[in-house]
């Protein structure tokens, strides 16, 4: 499917440089197409945004003091699980200051050399948004701390004994980071933000309504029970809120009438393996192998990961948060561990002796 054609993605005119700066987002289980609809959903404006209140609050403050005050505003860290807003908010700061926004990620700044060249392209109150700040190079997270700083970049020519280091300076400008791990950013990086936003998973009601958004953006008609049933099942998150309801709506256009009812989502969501609870393939297959393999663990994470074939970063970033939150899962220091409503969930019987011992927990 071109994404031409797609008269949902049509309808909201998305515009060339919107959609090449999510091309570059890393995404992995969206494709283009998908990609291009779930910027369109996105909120343009702070008062566009459903829930986060405080954040929305206490962002909202800290950019109208910045604005009064002409000039930029603070650094901003956003951290949280994702899908849960950081990029939607990084735009949104550049949007509401009337700035253009320069996006990059830490895994592509490998040399301090390609920070010191984007550093030096900036305009005064240019907003800097760098998506997964903790994975940059040590070298060029140094050069970092001293642009957020002092504005200011020692660039070193040559090397060896024969280098020099030439003071670059740089306009004020905003870094807006995120991060899906805040515990991973070193202590001098995360203490020169002025502010810090972590993003929590969404209630229901707030993913209902970002549901209701979303349809009325797509042009989709949805009942209020087919709308609270996609956000009951979407793990507290608006990505995978508009992504469930894409393939209800896909369901709907194909086997029904087009209406999103409540029928509708269960058909839809019973064929794309999203069970009541919001668990997917990947979290019902941790919890399976934690129990059927390991007797309930406690297994170490990169051990679980290889058993359920998928990368560490994406079991304990994508899967764990959520299993963690909703006391399926428990992290302790000699690994991860299924709590009996694990068992009962996947419809085992928990073994007679508790695996699960509270005094290991640890919440990091
Ligand atoms: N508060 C919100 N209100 C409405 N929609 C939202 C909100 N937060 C996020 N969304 C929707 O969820 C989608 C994902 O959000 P976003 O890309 O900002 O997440 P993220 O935190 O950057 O995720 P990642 O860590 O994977 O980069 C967006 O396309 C947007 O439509
Ligand atoms: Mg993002």
């Amino acid at each position: 499917m071109n994404w031409d054609d797609d008269a949902d993605v049509d309808e909201v005119e998305l515009t060339a440089a919107e959609l090449s700066h999510l091309q570059r987002l890393t995404d992995a289980d969206a494709d283009g197409d998908e990609r291009a609809v779930e910027a369109a959903l996105r909120p343009k404006t702070l008062d566009e945004v459903v829930g986060q209140a405080r954040v929305r609050d206490q962002l909202g403050l800290v950019l109208e003091a910045a604005r009064r005050r002409g000039r930029a505003p603070d650094h901003v860290l956003l951290s949280g699980p994702p899908g849960l807003g950081k990029t939607t908010l990084a735009m949104i700061i550049a949007a509401e200051m009337g700035t253009p926004l320069r996006l990059t990620s830490g895994p592509a700044i490998t040399h301090a050399g390609d920070l010191a060249a984007i550093l030096s392209g900036l305009n005064e109150g240019d907003v800097l948004f760098v998506d997964e700040i903790h994975r940059m190079s040590r070298p060029a997270e140094e050069m970092l701390y001293m642009a957020m700083e002092d504005f200011r970049v020692d660039v070193v020519i040559g090397k060896g004994p024969g280098a020099t280091a030439i003071p670059l300076d740089i306009p004020p400008f905003t870094l807006v980071g995120a991060t899906t791990r805040a515990g991973l950013l070193p202590g001098p990086l995360r203490d020169r933000f002025g502010f810090t936003a972590h993003l929590e998973f969404y209630e229901p009601d707030e993913l209902d309504r970002i549901v209701h958004r979303s349809a009325g953006l797509l042009g989709v008609h949805l009942t209020a029970e087919g709308s609270s049933e996609i956000a009951s099942r979407s793990r507290g998150t608006p990505r995978i809120a508009n992504r469930l309801l894409r393939r209800v709506r896909d369901y709907a256009q194909v086997r029904a009438d087009g209406v999103l009812t409540l029928a509708v989502a269960q058909a839809a969501l019973e064929l794309f393996e999203v069970d009541e609870s919001g668990l997917d393939r990947l979290d019902r297959a941790v919890l399976d192998v934690l129990c059927r393999r390991f007797g309930g663990g406690p297994v170490g994470v990169s051990t679980l990961a290889v058993a359920v074939g998928e990368e560490r970063e994406t079991v304990e970033e994508v899967a764990e948060p959520f299993l963690v939150r909703t006391g399926l899962l428990a992290r302790t220091p000699r690994g991860r561990v299924a709590t009996p409503a694990a068992w009962h969930h996947l419809g085992l019987t928990p073994p007679p002796v508790p695996s699960v011992d509270s005094t290991l927990f640890d919440d990091v």
